[in-house]
């Protein structure tokens, strides 16, 4: 299964990402987590402790294997570039695995003008493309709020964009811009997960919000999550059963229309 999660920033987009990734790899699935988001803090999400989260060098920062892979400088203009990087041996060389999840950080990546070619962003873009397209096993990817990062291609390997909805208009209006990009670069299944929910207002609110798309779950608003984030810890620690539950299903019914469909 391969996932992208996406929906307006502080939503819960990486609480629901590393979630996700965490019960799977529970349950004995390999998992690869890759924060694409250039804010990154899936690792946290993940539990990753603050010192090891110093040590991590995303993608992006990874000058000499950026250089190597694509023959082209970093930070200079007008060169020629490998069109397909070698990328393959990525995930496995610079994950970092912890708590079952072998996590991808891939940094920010200046954007230029006119469509961005520079280095970094053309090693990125390859190996975006190979982990979805090739990499067989579950895949869990943390998103800003675009998707970039998903290009035509990619988006195909995709089975199915997770947007992140909090009960609030301007989280409803970045997830409507989000659906049209989607659909543009023909993403077609679309799920949203209600996340923060405090009663049965906010429940309505995000079921009446897209009601062509189909709901995976609603989300309470939890103190047991925000005390672990204060905390630094992962996401599932400390959670209750009921919370957990709300996560489970969340991915149950994920499996269940991926099979389906
Ligand atoms: N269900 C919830 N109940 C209470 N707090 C939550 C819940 N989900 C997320 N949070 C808290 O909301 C904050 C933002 O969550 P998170 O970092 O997952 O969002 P995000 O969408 O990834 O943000 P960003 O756009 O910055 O990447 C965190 O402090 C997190 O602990
Ligand atoms: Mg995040």
């Amino acid at each position: 299964m391969k996932i992208a999660i996406s929906g307006k920033g502080g939503v819960g987009k990486s609480t629901v990402a590393a979630a996700l990734a965490l019960i799977m790899a529970q349950r004995g699935q390999k998992v690869l987590a890759i924060d694409a988001d250039p804010d990154s803090n899936l690792a946290a999400c993940l539990g990753v402790s603050a010192e090891q989260q110093k040590l991590i060098v995303p993608i992006s920062r990874q000058v000499d294997l950026i250089e190597q892979r694509t023959g082209a400088k970093v930070k200079q203009y007008g060169q020629i570039f490998k069109l397909n990087p070698e990328v393959s041996d990525i995930a496995d060389q610079y994950a970092l695995l912890h708590n079952g999840v072998a996590l991808l950080v891939l940094g920010a990546v200046e954007k230029g003008g006119g469509g961005c070619a520079c280095p970094e962003s053309v090693l990125i873009r390859a190996l975006v493309s190979d982990l979805i397209l090739v990499k067989s096993e579950a895949l869990v990817m943390d998103m800003e709020a675009g998707v970039e990062h998903l290009g035509r291609g990619t988006a195909k390997g995709v089975d199915t964009l997770i947007v992140v909805l909090e009960p609030g208009q301007r989280s409803i209006e970045t997830g409507q811009r989000i659906v049209r990009m989607a659909q543009e670069i023909g993403l077609k299944n679309i799920r949203f997960v209600g996340n923060k929910i405090t009663g049965a207002d906010d429940e309505a609110f995000i079921r009446n919000a897209f009601p062509e798309h189909p709901l995976l779950g609603i989300i309470p608003y939890s103190e047991e999550i925000r005390m672990s984030d204060r905390a630094g810890r992962s996401v599932l620690d400390n959670l209750g059963a009921e919370m957990r539950k709300r996560f489970v299903s969340v991915l149950e019914q994920l499996q269940r229309g991926i099979t389906v469909s």
